[in-house]
């Protein structure tokens, strides 16, 4: 069986999203558990694009060990010396050049001929390969070139010190059948291609990511670029859960392999929604709420009588907790403990002392505590930025009689207890002006989402709220049984992201 490379290009990719920016510690912690997953290379960012993605690159590089850290560089000087600056210190260290190659991008945006293109894609691969001996090359817009042009770029990329080449379907035009024919035809026609690993970076514009990826490993292609949840620019790119799953499911008819720990998946969708605030939308495939869920009585009848009738993995392998409920308000320390282990947690002392307690006041509140409702728990709580205001009550009043309204009291950073009180059209939109009175930061809510962890009426409610200050996205994420107070919590969480981005800044 050959072995594909699996590049996941979460934190840089993925990070393109609309509206979907991390923080530095959160890019490390993602990245933390992409080498737990067992990814062969981490696309970290885009150094030169920003300082923050500069740091957060620098920190991956230098704590990450196991997997190549990638940092990409458009085709300029600056860019590559950039990008080798931000991962030198890694253990195995790539630096990524791309540069655009069809006609469109080189009439109306870049204004270069064909020659100039080559040319530079030569240098700014020569000028990376005397950093490192890893050097990946892309021609942007791969799918839209006349394939004679990317034959002459390869092969020019190649014979100066690209390692690595990849075809991007840049803005997801390809269909699977064309798109394999392209990657045959780079295999027929680029005569060192020997000396290359051929990659793929498919989009998700026509829904065709996943099947465009596979049909080109399936024609030659070794390494496969990727996101955790298909996040990614636009519609997405290429879902890493579903590729790595139909190699695991039909290795019969693929025949290939890679090098991921299956049941870290879960793990890694849940991280990385939680951290980007994407949503992973019920129906997705493998790490979806429904993709193992059976609702027909015949489907029922059939999984009962043997699973395999009528599902095709089982959800263990990709390390979907069962939803077997497992504590209460009678479960001490220790039981919460092995539970956690069981989860794959493992807490400080402080953090866990914290937990337990954040977890008997669950349990006071809810009867039987579910490996869910313990997710959306750690979360909360492990997870949260650190404070600057510090939501300590809330109390809202509404109905269809009389006007909601809203009283709030915060904890400011210098200890001081602050309270105030709004009318609003609805109990949410009281806290969040009365909130607001108290912070004085402009900003407008721009998604508000509420969601509950479990089933039942005593179930967690999730909310996931997005806000704009200066053009810039804040996600906040809030969590409690009673979903007033996890509007609060939410709007709290964004707020403080964007109050520590500032004092950042
Ligand atoms: O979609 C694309 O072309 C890219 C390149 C930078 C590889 O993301
Ligand atoms: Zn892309």
């Amino acid at each position: 069986m050959d072995r594909v490379i699996i590049f996941d290009t979460t934190l840089r990719d993925g990070e393109q999203a609309a509206g979907g920016m991390l923080s530095i510690q959160e890019k490390l912690e993602i990245a933390r558990q992409l080498e737990k997953l067992g990814v062969d290379v981490i696309e970290a960012g885009f150094p030169i694009s920003s300082p923050g993605d500069f740091e957060a690159v620098r920190l991956i590089a230098k704590e990450i060990r196991t997997p190549v850290i990638c940092a990409l560089a458009h085709a300029q000087p600056e860019a590559v010396d950039r990008a080798w600056e931000a991962v030198r210190k890694a253990e195995h260290p790539r630096i990524h050049v791309f540069l655009s190659a069809s006609d469109i991008h080189l009439l109306y945006q870049l204004k270069k001929s064909r020659e100039e293109i080559l040319g530079m894609s030569r240098d700014m691969v020569a000028r990376a390969k005397k950093y490192t001996e890893d050097v990946e090359f892309s021609p942007m817009d791969a799918s839209r070139t006349e394939p004679e042009y990317i034959y002459q770029i390869l092969e020019a990329v190649i014979a100066a010190g690209a390692t690595t080449v990849n075809i991007p379907d840049t803005v997801g035009y390809a269909i699977p059948d064309e798109f394999g024919g392209l990657i045959e035809g780079i295999f027929q026609n680029v005569p060192n291609i020997s000396q290359a690993i051929v990659s793929v970076h498919c989009h998700n514009d026509l829904g065709l990511a996943v099947a465009n990826s596979l049909e080109s490993l399936k024609r030659g292609a070794r390494q496969v670029e990727c996101t955790i949840n298909g996040i990614g620019e636009r519609a997405g790119n290429a879902s890493l859960e579903e590729i790595v799953m139909a190699f695991k499911t039909r290795q019969d008819f693929f025949n290939l392999t890679t090098n991921i720990n299956t049941t870290q998946i879960y793990r890694t969708s849940r991280l990385v929604s939680e951290l980007t605030g994407f949503m992973v939308q019920p129906n997705k495939a493998i790490i979806g709420a429904n993709a193992f869920r059976h609702e027909s009585g015949i489907h029922q009848d059939g999984i009962i009588k043997m699973p395999i009738t009528y599902e095709i993995m089982d959800p263990r392998t990709v390390g979907i907790p069962a939803s077997s409920l497992v504590l209460g308000k009678l479960s001490g320390r220790r039981a919460f403990k092995e539970r956690l282990t069981e989860l794959g947690y493992s807490l400080s002392e402080k953090d866990f002392s914290h937990a337990f307690s954040v977890f008997k006041e669950l349990a006071d509140k809810k009867k039987e505590i579910s490996d869910r409702d313990i997710e959306s728990l750690i979360a909360q709580e492990l997870r949260a930025v650190s404070e600057v205001y510090h939501l300590d009550w809330v109390q809202v009043s509404c109905g269809d009689r009389g006007i909601p309204t809203a009283a709030v009291r915060l904890i400011a950073p210098d200890g001081q207890v602050l309270a105030d009180a709004a009318l609003g059209t609805g109990p949410v939109d009281a806290v969040y002006k009365a909130i607001n009175r108290l912070v004085g930061v402009p900003n407008v809510l721009t998604e508000f989402t509420v969601k509950s962890v479990t089933e039942g009426i005593d179930a967690i409610g999730e909310v996931l709220i997005r806000i704009e200050s200066e053009g810039t996205p804040y996600t906040g994420r809030g969590a409690d049984t009673d979903i007033i107070v996890a509007s609060a919590k939410a709007y709290m969480n964004a707020l403080n992201r964007l109050l520590a981005a500032k004092k950042a800044s």
